[in-house]
């Protein structure tokens, strides 16, 4: 009930326009630096480099939200082409993570397919990829709309799947041979498109990624749920599915412990990573996630 309750009012806070554009100017505010990665290109390299040593490879996201015109789109769009020439310069394992809003998606569709279009070509260039998250369930189609163009001319991008749709199974086998990110869900859906049970999320979700992983098709498994990753290393051993066609991927700041363990097993494990000084709505959905991660702002609010 509290926990559902303390859901509700982070994912409310999230959508609060006013307090994302005040807390751009905050800087890294009550935690946030426990889970964004700094606010500029080299802080963020920075943090790669030191990942990287530890045996896990990345994916950066410049953090954007409530992208309104056509300048920010362009500006946004600029911003993960200087990142990937960072990423090339700085020799790191690092690819990168966007939102078609923060290219102008609600703007424009032509403008958006542009820009990602820009993206992608600049990481072909590099011999890099480009991962599309998947947003609120109002930009569901659209993104795989786009996805599916794109996916004609290049095979260096991939996009996304949240296990709480009633639709993913559909969508997933649609993606069948392309790297698809499965993940539970992050956002606040109604009942009429998404499940609402934890239990059935869980069930969901696992044969998802069963169904993907069965398929042949690349599989990036993004969820710091150990039952998950558990179940999920015993299947694909069983199963004989080797290890190279699947990763394990965890947000930057959790389970940095169960992080190491895996990769030292040998598993592929990818960290995403984001940076920028639009933290406000990333950081109010994790703590909508899971209510133990207030800790995190409350020790934050301490220190600073
Ligand atoms: P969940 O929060 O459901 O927790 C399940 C159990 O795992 C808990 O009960 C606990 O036992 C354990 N656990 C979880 N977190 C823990 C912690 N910090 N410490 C200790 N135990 C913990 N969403 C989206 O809508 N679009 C997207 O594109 C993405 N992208 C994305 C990338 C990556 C790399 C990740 C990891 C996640 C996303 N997400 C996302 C977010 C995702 O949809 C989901 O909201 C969160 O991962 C939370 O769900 P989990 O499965 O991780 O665990």
């Amino acid at each position: 009930m509290v926990e559902k309750a303390s859901r509700q009012f982070f994912l409310f806070l999230s959508k609060n326009k006013l307090l994302n554009n005040s807390a751009k100017k905050w800087g890294l505010k009550f935690g946030a630096s426990n889970v964004v990665a700094g606010e500029t290109i080299p802080s963020v390299i920075e943090t790669v480099k030191k990942l990287n040593s530890q045996g896990l490879i990345c994916t950066v996201d410049h953090l954007g939200e409530f992208v309104i015109n056509k300048d920010e789109a362009i500006e946004s769009t600029d911003y993960c082409v200087k990142t990937l020439e960072a990423i090339d310069q700085a020799g790191v394992n690092c690819n990168l993570s966007l939102k078609l809003t923060q290219l102008g998606l609600d703007i424009d569709r032509e403008l958006c397919l542009n820009n990602i279009r820009r993206i992608v070509q600049t990481a072909k260039k590099y011999n890099n990829f480009v991962r599309i998250d998947m947003e609120d369930y109002a930009h569901c189609q659209e993104t795989l709309d786009i996805f599916n163009e794109l996916r004609k001319d290049y095979d260096n991008v991939g996009t996304a799947i949240q296990g709480y749709l009633h639709r993913a199974q559909e969508d997933l086998k649609d993606l069948k041979g392309t790297s698809v990110r499965l993940i539970k869900g992050a956002y606040k859906e109604s009942p009429e498109v998404c499940y609402q049970d934890q239990t059935t999320i869980y069930d969901n979700y696992l044969n998802l990624i069963k169904q993907h992983l069965l398929g042949g098709s690349y599989t990036a498994i993004a969820t710091h749920d150990h039952r998950i990753i558990n179940e999920l290393k015993a299947f694909t051993d069983g199963k004989g599915i080797p290890k190279t066609q699947f990763e394990f991927q965890f947000l930057y700041g959790f389970r940095t412990e169960l992080q190491r363990e895996i990769a030292k097993e040998g598993y592929t494990v990818r960290i995403y990573v984001p940076y920028g000084n639009d933290w406000y709505g990333y950081f109010m959905r994790r703590l909508a996630e899971r209510p133990q991660n207030v800790s995190f702002a409350l020790r934050g609010m301490i220190k600073k």
